[in-house]
């Protein structure tokens, strides 16, 4: 499986995803600007994974910058850390990620500034690793939803290319797949940036999962056929009661299979979970360029000057989600006290509460 982010030699190493399938580009970056810009541009892309750029990008600006005292470390640090969290607004593991080095600083900034850098740059380490190990448990608790020979339909793209490895939905995906249970994957294009198309089935090609590329015009058509049995997607920002932002397009999905009684499964981690709010018609939704939807890949398709809407990301309310996948377990039917006690296990180590 391709790495999606990596931290080699102190440089912050990634897999331009823009460029994806039709190249596999690799850049090296030593200047925390350039990761911003990668997940503004969305070089890097879906939710844990600009959780990982942020948390590199704040070890690596901090381990760069020429600060002599505590006080010039600590000011640079939290210019930095404002300049991450203006990068995107709805994932909220961004926010999620830069609070953790945020207590991470404070926690050691009674050490060296030496030791302090290799402190931040521990964390960013240890939130990789942990990102790669929740989506393995989270795999491992939602393949028990799938059964042998299920027809999945998934959004956008919440594979090893949007979190550390493995990934959330596709993780889940990928779990029932290695455990033997024959799937076939209906991939929704993803209009308007494609990641369905240039991402999620880029992946599920390389690794011989069988899947089926559609547009997204025609999830309805293929479910009252029969051919989908679950819909299968990840998240940006999970509300306290549930209610869940993803890619835009994901909340007519919900629609459409609660309407053809199929299950509609949200996998995420908990760090995508933002106890602060309360209900999912408070999550921030970017706009995004009104390019992405005139223009495919620079090509113009539609009439120069037209009036363009782009939000990225709509929200499913939780009463349409038949059940949240975290690596704590499934929560069926996901309700505001079911939400709050995935954070009660002692061994949860995030914040439950973030900052936007
Ligand atoms: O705009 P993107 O590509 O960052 O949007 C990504 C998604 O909507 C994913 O479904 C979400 O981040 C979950 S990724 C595990």
């Amino acid at each position: 499986m391709t790495a999606t982010i990596e931290w080699i030699d102190d440089k912050v190493v990634l897999l331009d995803q823009r460029f994806l399938p039709r190249e596999e580009r690799y850049v090296a970056f030593a200047d925390y600007r350039d990761i911003i810009a990668s997940i503004r541009n969305l070089a890097i892309r879906g939710a844990p994974a600009i959780a990982i750029a942020a948390a590199m990008g704040i070890a690596l600006a901090v381990l760069n910058v020429p600060a002599q005292t505590m006080v010039e470390l600590r000011e640079s640090f939290a210019s930095v850390c404002r300049d991450f969290a203006s990068a995107r607004p709805t994932a909220v593991n961004l926010f999620w990620a830069i609070e953790r080095m945020k207590r991470r600083f404070d926690r050691t900034s009674g050490d060296s500034l030496d030791e302090l850098r290799q402190a931040l740059k521990d964390e960013a380490l240890t939130i990789l690793a942990e990102d790669i190990a929740a989506n393995r448990e989270i795999g491992r608790a939602g393949s028990a939803l799938i059964s042998d020979g299920e027809g999945i339909l998934t959004h956008c793209n919440a594979g090893a290319l949007a979190t550390g490895g493995y990934g959330t939905a596709l993780g889940v995906i990928r779990a029932a797949w290695e455990a033997g249970k024959r799937v076939t994957v209906y991939v929704d294009e993803t209009r308007p940036v494609l990641q369905g198309a240039r991402l999620t089935a880029w992946e599920l090609h390389n690794e011989g999962i069988p899947a089926v590329l559609i547009t997204d015009g025609m999830a309805a058509s293929l479910m009252k056929r029969g051919l989908i049995r679950s819909v299968i997607v990840g998240a940006d920002r999970i509300a306290a009661n549930g209610d869940t932002a993803n890619k835009i397009g994901t909340y007519g999905l919900a629609l459409l299979a609660r309407d053809h009684g199929i299950p509609f499964y949200v996998a995420a981690p908990r760090s995508s979970i933002d106890m602060a709010i309360s209900r999912g018609e408070d999550i921030p939704i970017e706009e995004r360029d009104p390019s992405e939807v005139t223009h495919i890949q620079g090509i113009p398709i539609a009439p120069a000057g037209i009036a363009v809407m782009n939000p990225a990301f709509d929200v499913t309310p939780s009463g349409l989600i038949g059940a949240l996948i975290t690596e704590a377990g499934v929560l069926h039917r996901p309700t505001a006290p079911g939400i709050a006690s995935l954070f009660e296990c002692s061994c949860y180590k995030g914040e439950s509460q973030h900052s936007a």
